[in-house]
């Protein structure tokens, strides 16, 4: 199979060099803003000589961000090609009409290295609902964030530091406030949720809170009453009626999400028959997210020819349904948080069980007041 390579980055270069080396794979173009004298493929800068040529049957891209890789995908299905992507933000956002597309052009959309990077997550959940349904999709999605939280458990290092330090390692995005402020992991439960439940959610109704507010103070608090802090993504089909949120998370410190350390992701699914499945490893870097976007590579070849859900059922997030308690931190005076307090702690409440959409709601009243309130689902 013939394929042309959009973004010569970290994980294009690294699709690059992996797919050089895979049997009936050739990489016959790399796109990218300059031209490159030292590979195999033909370097070229506009999209037109890809679209063009009829003996490429895949794109694959890796560019990133919004423009121009979202016209590039959508004119690479018109022009007939399979599309293999990585790309959480124009696939969550551009779900509905882009899965339309490679379904009406009879071509792949395929996109697992979008979620989890290295870890085969997208994959093994479309093979677990081909015998059970799935009502419910929970996980650790975003390495930058895991990698700053567990320094500052473990090495008792400050939020900046260890950003810093995630930045270096490469696997932060260019601007991360998008990791830290939970959007990277939004848009990634948006897909998880879409395929998982068989719906169409709109990534602005999920309730998303971050760990920009994140103190030594409250992983004080976290750790003298025996959880761990992790950003954590959850969905949740109950009977139809679907919830999806993004939050930072105080887990037990026996649980397996609390194991969790450095830049790994780890994300699991509860289904009828099989129970819960979880799947760790790295969720970014070169290579992991290389290796599953050549696997998707050889599974076109092989004759996969669809996105992970072509029939859709439009909903929208409803967050009033599932509550639990919450650590809240801030200096505000509110009502409803001490009408709510079920205990003082240290540097902050705990509060009794509320509704998700109530406590997100709250939390961005209250932030008027106090930028740096930071709340965290306590289970
Ligand atoms: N910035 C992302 C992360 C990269 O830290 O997980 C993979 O999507």
């Amino acid at each position: 199979m013939n394929i042309a390579i959009l973004g010569f980055g970290t994980v294009g270069y690294g699709v690059y060099d992996m797919a050089s080396h895979t049997e009936n794979l050739t990489v016959k173009y790399v796109l990218d803003l300059k031209k490159h004298e030292d590979i195999t493929a033909k370097s070229v800068t506009d999209i037109k000589e890809i679209l063009e040529d009829s003996s490429v049957d895949t794109v694959v891209e890796l560019i990133g961000g919004e423009n121009p890789a979202y016209s590039f995908i959508k004119s690479a299905l018109l022009a007939g090609k399979n599309v293999i992507t990585a790309n959480k933000l124009v696939i969550s956002k551009h779900y509905e009409e882009l899965t339309a597309l490679s379904k009406q052009q009879n071509v792949a959309l395929r996109y697992t290295a979008a979620v989890g990077g290295g870890i085969p997550w997208l994959v093994n959940l479309e093979r677990t609902l081909r015998i059970s349904r799935v009502h419910r999709v929970r996980g650790i999605f975003n390495g930058t964030t895991n990698y700053i939280l567990d320094a500052m458990h473990k090495d008792g290092e400050t939020f900046e530091a260890a950003l810093k330090e995630a930045q270096r390692l490469g696997f932060a995005e260019a601007d991360p406030s998008s990791d830290i402020d939970g959007l990277d992991t939004q848009r990634k439960i948006a897909i998880s949720a879409n395929v998982a439940f068989g719906v169409l959610v709109n990534p602005d109704e999920i309730n998303v809170s971050g760990i920009r507010s994140v103190s030594a103070e409250a992983v004080k608090d976290c750790e003298e009453h025996g959880y761990v802090c992790k950003l954590m993504a959850k969905a949740r089909n109950k009977n139809g009626a679907i919830s999806v949120w993004v939050e930072p998370t105080f887990v037990k410190k026996t649980s397996s999400y609390a194991a969790v350390a450095q830049n790994y992701n780890r994300i699991s699914y509860d289904a009828d028959h099989v129970g819960r499945g979880s799947f760790s490893g790295f969720g970014a870097g070169r290579y992991p997210t290389a290796y599953t976007v050549v696997g998707d590579c050889i599974d076109v070849a092989n004759g996969v020819k669809k996105a992970y859900n072509s029939n859709m059922r439009p909903v929208h997030i409803d967050n009033s349904i599932v509550a639990h308690r919450y650590y809240v931190k801030t200096t505000a005076e509110n009502d409803w948080l001490k009408e709510n307090t079920e205990s003082v702690w240290r540097h902050g409440v705990l509060l009794k069980p509320v509704s998700v959409g109530k406590m997100h709601e709250m939390a961005a009243e209250i932030q008027k007041t106090d930028p740096n309130i930071f709340i965290a689902g306590v289970y």
